[in-house]
């Protein structure tokens, strides 16, 4: 299969393009990557070497860049991570997620319409719908929970899930979603929360826990949600959406304990920090669909994969401090300014 990969020089999308090239030594893969602040050419340091694979740099929102690029190469199938990913800066910046999140899927999704490509998938997020309260740890987000997005991050891949649903049930576009919970592991951007955490206990700087620390993520390790991807993008059902999660709840203030636990520090260094306006409280998804139709499970629990995770932080210094000396600087000391 000749895959084209889009933000494939950032967390997840690389992990996908290295599973690609490990499990499959028939397939090219090809990524369009505009190397923001979020993507490195470091990251895809060994894929590079690869005969199979083939690094573009631009702008998925760019209508020209597409279809010269689509012009050059015969997809068989486009998996689109491309994204502005951080809700943070969504909250200070809502126009650039605007244009990549939601003009970019559309322009991807009109130049595989004019190729012909027989699959497009789009990599979604289980924040497009939204929260859920603290005390019913009954209820979980399935396939039919009604979008209801919080941020301008998740109403931005809400409009763009509209927009692919949309695209198969007026032109029979064959397109298929993942909505996932949040992901951990290696070659995480430093300004999420779990790598955040990691990389300021290992240099005993304050831990920034926003409000009191009890909202709950579902955490997934990063090749789980790959796998889970690869599954629909091969063999899911056109115009269905599949949730991806693997039942792991835990409060973020849990999280920033075992983290500090796996790196033998003290908990003293956590500090509670003012709360991110209209911040979801819990996020917990039911991936019966996927499992029933597909035989999706996910193989990494939780205490591995953070050791796991921890354990690559501490092979792979160069990479994330030399994030942390360049143009990310600005953003921590505007974000967590005076806060350590
Ligand atoms: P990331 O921020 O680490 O990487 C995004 C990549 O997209 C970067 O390489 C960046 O350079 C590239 N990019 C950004 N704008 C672009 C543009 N206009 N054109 C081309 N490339 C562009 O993000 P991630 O955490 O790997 O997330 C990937 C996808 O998965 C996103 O669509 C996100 O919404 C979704 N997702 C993420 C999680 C999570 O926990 N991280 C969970 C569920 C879904
Ligand atoms: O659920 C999937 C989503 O998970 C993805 O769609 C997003 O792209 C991804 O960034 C992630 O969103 P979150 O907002 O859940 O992730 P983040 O790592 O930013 O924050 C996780 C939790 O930790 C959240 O409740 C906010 C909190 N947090 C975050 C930061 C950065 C803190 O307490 N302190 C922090 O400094």
């Amino acid at each position: 299969m000749n895959w084209l990969v889009t933000g494939g020089a950032g967390f997840i999308g690389s992990n996908f393009v290295f599973r690609l090239l490990a499990r499959h030594p028939e397939d090219r893969v090809v990524v369009l990557d505009a190397l923001t602040y979020a993507g490195s050419l470091e990251t895809l340091a060994s894929a590079l070497q690869d005969p199979r694979f083939r690094f573009v740099k631009g702008d998925i929102a760019d209508r020209d860049t597409v279809e010269a690029l689509f012009a050059g190469e015969d997809f068989d199938a486009v998996v689109n991570f491309a994204a502005e990913s951080h809700v943070d800066r969504s909250i200070s910046d809502p126009g650039l997620f605007l244009r990549t999140n939601v003009i970019g899927t559309q322009v991807l999704m009109d130049a595989c319409r004019a190729a012909g490509t027989k699959r497009f998938h789009q990599v979604s997020t289980d924040e497009v719908y939204g929260d859920l309260p603290l005390d019913r740890p009954d209820l979980l987000f399935t396939e039919e929970t009604p979008l209801h997005a919080s941020s301008p991050y998740s109403a931005s891949k809400a409009s763009a899930d509209l927009l692919v649903l949309a695209y198969h049930r007026t032109y029979g576009f064959p397109a298929t979603i993942t909505r996932c919970s949040n992901n951990y592991g290696p070659w995480h951007f430093p300004e999420k929360m779990i790598p955040l955490m990691i990389v300021r206990a290992l240099a005993d700087r304050p831990l920034p826990v926003y409000g009191r620390g009890e909202n709950v993520r579902d955490w997934l390790y990063v090749e789980d949600h790959c796998a889970a991807i690869e599954l629909v993008a091969r063999k899911g059902r056109p115009g269905e959406v599949y949730n991806v999660g693997g039942h792991n709840e835990r409060t973020n203030l849990q999280v920033v304990k075992t983290v500090l636990q796996e790196l033998g520090k003290p908990e003293s260094l956590i500090s509670f920090v003012k709360d991110r306006p209209g911040h979801d409280m819990r996020y917990a998804i039911d991936p019966a669909k996927i499992s029933a139709e597909l035989g999706w499970t996910p193989e990494t629990a939780f205490d591995d994969g953070i050791r796991r995770t921890v354990r690559w932080y501490l092979e792979h210094r160069t990479w994330w401090e030399r994030i942390l000396s360049g143009e990310y600087a600005k953003y921590d000391a505007k974000m967590y300014g005076g806060r350590g």
